[in-house]
């Protein structure tokens, strides 16, 4: 009966795979595409890296379509985000942003503040462990449907003094936080070392092929069949 199963499935498998082909019109669509991202936006792939569950190190990447990753990263918790060139006794300060809030095209609550964590070791640092002050918790990129594609930043900067804080008013909504006047009330400059994603909302079907261009295609509409 093994067998039989067996062979069944070999004669199968051709015709389900002429089946796909014709129901999606492209095999290279069922395979999962990590595509980096654009030589602009890769301007900001200097030294960090972020690691996600099942993803590994998506830093300067697009969140792929497949397996629901787009879906699983709106809930999973922090990701791990190592800076292998980080100096062992110092202490520095992540940051994660989304700039593209509520959308990349019009972005009035500019930056949109994920996660804000001081007195992060170097040791801690290197190994992507972040922990220390928490100022703002953990929030997953959870981007609202149809606002395309979100830029996720991460910035490591050196910490030299202690006692950084947010304003009350800062505190209070994550919402278009002027991180060039917290930058400047603790005269951090340039960081030490900074990454980004992106990635859109799960219920948005297109491929990371079809970015930019208008979800109306002929070939987007037939797959949302
Ligand atoms: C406000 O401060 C608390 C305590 O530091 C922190 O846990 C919380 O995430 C902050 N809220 C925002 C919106 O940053
Ligand atoms: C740290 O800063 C906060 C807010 O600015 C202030 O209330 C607090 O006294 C400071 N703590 C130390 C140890 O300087």
């Amino acid at each position: 009966m093994v067998t039989m199963g067996w062979t069944m499935r070999l004669v199968m498998a051709p015709l389900l795979l002429g089946l796909t082909v014709v129901i999606t019109g492209n095999l290279e669509d069922d395979s999962c595409v990590y595509e980096a991202l654009s030589d602009t936006d890769a301007v900001l792939c200097k030294g960090l890296e972020v690691f996600y569950p099942e993803l590994g190190n998506i830093g300067c990447m697009y969140i792929p379509d497949c397996n629901d990753y787009r879906q699983k990263i709106t809930y999973w918790p922090q990701p791990k985000v190592k800076f292998p060139g980080a100096v062992e006794d110092a202490t520095y300060i992540l940051v994660m942003v989304d700039p593209d809030a509520p959308s990349k095209s019009f972005p009035k609550a500019r930056f949109w503040r994920h996660w804000l964590v001081t007195d992060v070791k170097g040791t801690d640092m290197k190994k992507g462990k972040i922990q220390g002050q928490e100022l703002s918790s953990y929030q997953p990129p959870s981007p609202p449907a149809r606002t395309g594609f979100h830029r996720y930043q991460f910035f490591a900067y050196l910490q030299e003094r202690k006692n950084i804080s947010l304003l009350r008013k800062e505190n209070m909504t994550r919402a278009s936080w002027k991180m060039d006047g917290f930058l400047n009330r603790f005269h951090l400059r340039e960081p030490e070392a900074s990454t980004q994603f992106m990635t859109q909302n799960y219920q948005d079907s297109p491929d990371v092929q079809d970015r930019g261009r208008e979800s109306s295609s002929p070939k987007n509409r037939l797959k949302q069949r």
